[in-house]
């Protein structure tokens, strides 16, 4: 591999923050986003949502306004830096530094979840862990949400290469000129599927929504 190539997803989303809410002005994707959009305000309406990995806080924005409140958090404190930035008024938000994969310090009662464009960028083995960490912090009976993109010949940053896991890659290169190797996954319905199937812990109601751009995944915690 190339020396100059970074693999840290940490370190690339913390370059990427300024310019990160650029990928959502791809003219393609308007009408997908959305449908996303009105269908998250919908199922988070009147929830105590937790959101990991918020990044900028782009879908955190939109969960906002009907939700009941959100604690949105991510591993990265320059991409919370600049979602704090948005406006808030009227909504309750609030953002905290935590890594998915830890989130007992993260206070509060929740009732709803939200993984916005995470999985993807997770080794496959460890989405059960993620997956584990999250559902026992919700209530029995919360609706857990995650979305993220569909690979779309034209439209998504070519794949690089394949691992001998099968995560497939993409090389992206920043405005400060730096490239950085990605690992992106782009997962079908029946490995959603699995992937639940395979929790520890049972869920409920699976349901898998394929957009255009962009897969949709819900379900249900149980007691
Ligand atoms: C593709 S961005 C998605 C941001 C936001 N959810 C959105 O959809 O616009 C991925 C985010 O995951 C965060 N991230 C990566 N690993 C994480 C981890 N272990 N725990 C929490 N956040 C993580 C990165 O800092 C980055 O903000």
């Amino acid at each position: 591999m190339d020396p100059e190539l970074s693999t840290d997803l940490t370190d690339y989303y913390a370059r990427r923050a300024r310019e990160y809410e650029r990928i959502y002005e791809k003219p393609e994707r308007q009408a997908d986003l959305a449908q996303l959009t009105t269908r998250l305000r919908a199922e988070f309406q009147r929830r105590d949502v937790l959101e990991i990995a918020c990044g900028t806080g782009y879908w955190t924005r939109a969960i906002a306004d009907t939700a009941r409140s959100v604690t949105a958090t991510d591993v990265n404190a320059e991409v919370l830096r600049l979602a704090r930035t948005k406006d808030w008024s009227g909504a309750s938000v609030r953002f905290a530094v935590a890594d998915a994969f830890d989130l007992h310090a993260v206070t509060g009662r929740f009732d709803a979840a939200f993984v916005g464009f995470l999985w993807s960028h997770l080794e496959r083995p460890r989405l059960p862990a993620l997956l584990g960490q999250l559902n026992v912090r919700l209530a029995p009976g919360s609706p857990v949400i995650a979305v993220d993109n569909r690979y779309v010949p034209g439209s998504s940053t070519p794949i690089s290469r394949t691992d001998e896991h099968g995560d497939t890659f993409q090389v992206r290169k920043l405005d400060d000129g730096s490239h950085h190797e990605i690992r992106k996954n782009f997962p079908d319905e029946r490995e959603l599927r699995d992937t639940l199937a395979g929790l520890a812990r049972p869920v409920a109601d699976v349901h898998v929504e394929l957009l255009d751009y962009f897969w949709l995944l819900k379900y249900q915690t149980l007691a």
